[in-house]
């Protein structure tokens, strides 16, 4: 591999993504971009006008390190509600710059340098780089995509071997990372699945830290279940929450991160040296959000469920083998049908001159070392609106 200048040893192989690469194809061809998992529709009314209001007032300045009081017994009463977790707004609920920040500041304050870290891939990808800056190492169990046929869409939910996560875990093993629902498969983690991994993090005596940014996007019979409400799973767990999917502002990055209140305190400490606080108009904009009533939250979960039959159904048409998401704004596809050679990331440089459509390679969402397992794979976001979604299904469908 090329050193990339300058760069430090810890974030050498960091370097550009595939998602810079696919955005300015997407641009260059004139492409619809179904590579980034960001909406391309507006947040619930009352979320906006809050933070309208909130700007011009105190709220322009720093607010409160562990955050907004008001957005705290939020996150609090949301969680209460929603998972029936009880955590208290003064100790067990930090504000941080979305879950990224929430996420890399556990990651800085329990990992000692050499410390491991098993996570599950393919991986939301500032993962790997946050265990890196944290000096950590990464043990990586792969999630296995089932098999579709080539123009037919499964239903059928990628898996993991129990055995392979129990030879991850070494006595340098710290944390266990977990993402449901999760990026990039769509795959909502099952109540038995959970208790297997929350068996393997009590008998090893790890700490878990788990992403459920998309908890409310789960579709059909899923269920969206967090880990830290299995018995004696709250003690060694953090949960990470974001605004950003639930209200359409993933550019606001107004995050959380929930649990005990030694675990809170430790992630504090690094966060407040990394950002200290953030997004002060948009903190009580979310406290609004987290309030709205339960037809909210259904609501979203059915809306995107829509935009997800239309891209599967039309991804299918257009030939291609789906795996259809149990949750998230994301559906996989497997490339071999139309590229024998499996060669994914070829596939999503060839599809803007092909169907005028851009993807994401998934191969990038794995270790290197394991990047074979998802070369085949390709991620297509349908968190887009009916026009552009319909617009980019036509043009795959021509494909055929
Ligand atoms: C699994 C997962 N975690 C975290 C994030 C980042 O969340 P935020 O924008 O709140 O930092 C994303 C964004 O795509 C994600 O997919």
């Amino acid at each position: 591999m090329t050193r990339t200048p300058y760069l430090s040893a810890r974030l050498q192989g960091f370097g550009t993504t595939v998602f810079a690469e696919m955005s300015a194809l997407a641009v260059a061809t004139g492409s619809i971009n179904l590579g980034q998992g960001f909406p391309d529709y507006p947040g619930p009314a009352p979320v906006l006008e809050a933070a309208r209001a909130a700007i011009g007032t105190a709220h322009d300045q720093y607010p409160p390190g562990p955050g907004l009081p008001e957005l705290r017994h939020a996150v609090a009463r949301h969680h209460r509600r929603f998972t029936g977790l009880v955590y208290d707004p003064d100790g067990e609920v930090l504000v941080t710059a979305g879950a990224t920040e929430a996420l890399t500041a556990a990651l800085l304050a329990l990992l000692e340098p050499g410390d491991e870290v098993v996570l599950f891939e393919p991986m939301y990808d500032s993962y790997a780089a946050a265990v890196a800056m944290a000096g950590g190492v990464v043990r990586a169990v792969p999630l296995r995509a089932p098999a579709p046929d080539a123009g037919t869409a499964t239903t059928d939910p990628w898996t993991f071997d129990a055995d392979e996560l129990r030879r991850a875990v070494t006595p340098r093993t710290r944390l266990l990372l977990l993402n449901t629902p999760h990026n990039p498969t769509g795959k909502v983690f099952g109540t038995d699945e959970l208790r297997t991994v929350a068996a393997f993090a009590a008998e090893s005596g790890l700490l878990v830290l788990t992403d459920e940014v998309y908890e409310h996007l789960v579709f059909g019979a899923a269920r969206h279940t967090s880990i830290a409400t299995l018995p004696g799973m709250r003690e060694r767990t953090l949960v990470v929450g974001s605004a950003g999917k639930t209200f359409n502002t993933t550019g606001w990055k107004i995050g959380w991160i929930c649990g005990p209140p030694a675990l809170v305190a430790a992630v504090r400490t690094a966060k407040q040296f990394l950002t200290y606080v953030n997004g002060g108009p948009f903190q009580p904009a979310v406290a609004v959000g987290l309030d709205l009533p339960d037809e909210h939250f259904t609501g979203i979960a059915r809306d995107l469920e829509r935009r997800r039959d239309l891209l599967v159904h039309g991804l299918a048409a257009g030939g291609l083998p789906v795996v259809c998401p149990q949750g998230t704004y994301f559906a996989t596809v497997d490339v071999r049908p139309v590229r024998p050679d499996g060669d994914g990331l070829a596939f999503c440089r060839e599809l803007p001159a092909r169907a005028g459509v851009v993807a994401v390679p998934s191969g990038v969402f794995y270790d290197p070392a394991d990047a074979h397992l998802g070369r085949h794979l390709v991620r297509f976001a349908f968190c887009k609106r009916d026009e552009v979604l319909g617009e980019a299904v036509e043009r795959l469908r021509r494909m055929a």
